[in-house]
């Protein structure tokens, strides 16, 4: 394991940033492929430690970090890592990196469903990382869950993020279009859950280079008014709930009116719109009758 002094590793870290990028990034490089956490490194200050020891040498690094910077290509794609919740995820450039935003549908999910010791059936329509599907996963080990998406490579991804953070079997993985691979759970499920694509085909076209050229195309783009796929989801939602089921949906900043409106027309009752942490209406919520 390369050695090196705290003194010349924080020299190092601010010749990083100097040339470019954020604190965040460059802090994800450093514990996920240099396996030093801004806590080890607070440690070594309040211990007064000289060394620190790093999984690989500063040039290799330094060439992540030059490459993140040269190429705009995400920190975490590099890596092959990132952090959502209290989950260490593997991805790829075959899944979208699991935003913060979206954690916050985990917390709906606990708002809704509490503690209860109560079995649930539960899906996740496009999965991607399996994120969300792998943090009910965990926090309700006597739930059972579903987690699809039309993405094969996405899905061994999502399957792999499973074996490594869980010890139990209580979520499955299956592949294709939205509801097609639930057919056999028609009236089933207590809860169903997407994050779907839902960016409108002019702002897809006018994303961030570091998003529009590395992310799945397929993960982002939701039709021209970037509702076509929440409106097959809605629309096809009261096969597959139960009565009183919920469907949660993540949406872009300005679809939660329109979200809820189609839900209401679905027969969807206690409609709810859900800020995230900015105040942005990113969730509509409801329940089926
Ligand atoms: C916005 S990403 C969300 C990924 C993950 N749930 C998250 O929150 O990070 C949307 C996901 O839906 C999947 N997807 C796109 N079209 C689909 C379809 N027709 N049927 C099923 N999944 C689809 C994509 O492959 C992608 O993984």
């Amino acid at each position: 394991m390369p050695s090196i002094s705290v003194k010349e590793f924080l020299f190092w870290k601010k010749t990083q940033l100097s040339k470019g990028g954020d604190h965040q990034s460059l802090a994800l490089l450093l514990d996920s492929a240099g396996g030093i956490s801004n806590s080890d490194l607070n440690l070594s200050r309040i211990k007064s430690r000289e060394h620190l020891y790093l999984r690989k040498n500063l040039d290799y690094l330094e060439s992540i970090w030059e490459d993140h910077l040269l190429s705009s290509s995400p920190i975490q794609y590099l890596c092959g890592i990132t952090f959502w919740r209290d989950l260490k995820l593997k991805v790829t450039d075959k899944v979208l990196i699991p935003r913060p935003e979206s954690e916050l549908i985990v917390d709906i999910v606990f708002k809704i469903f509490g503690k209860k010791p109560q079995k649930v059936f539960f899906a996740e329509l496009g999965t991607g990382s399996g994120a969300i599907s792998i943090a009910l996963a965990l926090k309700y080990p006597l739930w059972d869950g579903i987690a699809t998406d039309i993405d094969q490579d996405a899905l061994e991804i999502a399957t792999k993020n499973y074996i490594n953070s869980s010890k139990h079997s209580n979520l499955k993985f299956f592949c294709g279009h939205w509801w097609t691979p639930l057919e056999s759970y028609k009236g089933k499920l207590d809860l169903a859950i997407s994050n779907p694509p839902y960016i409108p085909q002019d702002t897809y076209e006018k994303l961030p280079k570091e998003v529009k050229n590395f992310e799945p195309k397929i993960a982002l783009l939701g039709g021209e008014d970037g509702l076509k796929h929440i409106r097959e989801i809605i629309q096809n939602a009261p096969l597959f709930l139960r009565e009183k089921g919920w469907l949660i949906l993540e949406n872009h900043y300005d679809q939660g009116e329109k979200v809820k409106q189609l839900l209401i027309k679905n027969k969807f009752k206690a409609v709810e719109i859900v800020n995230d942490l900015s105040g942005v209406g990113r969730f509509t919520i409801g329940r089926y009758k």
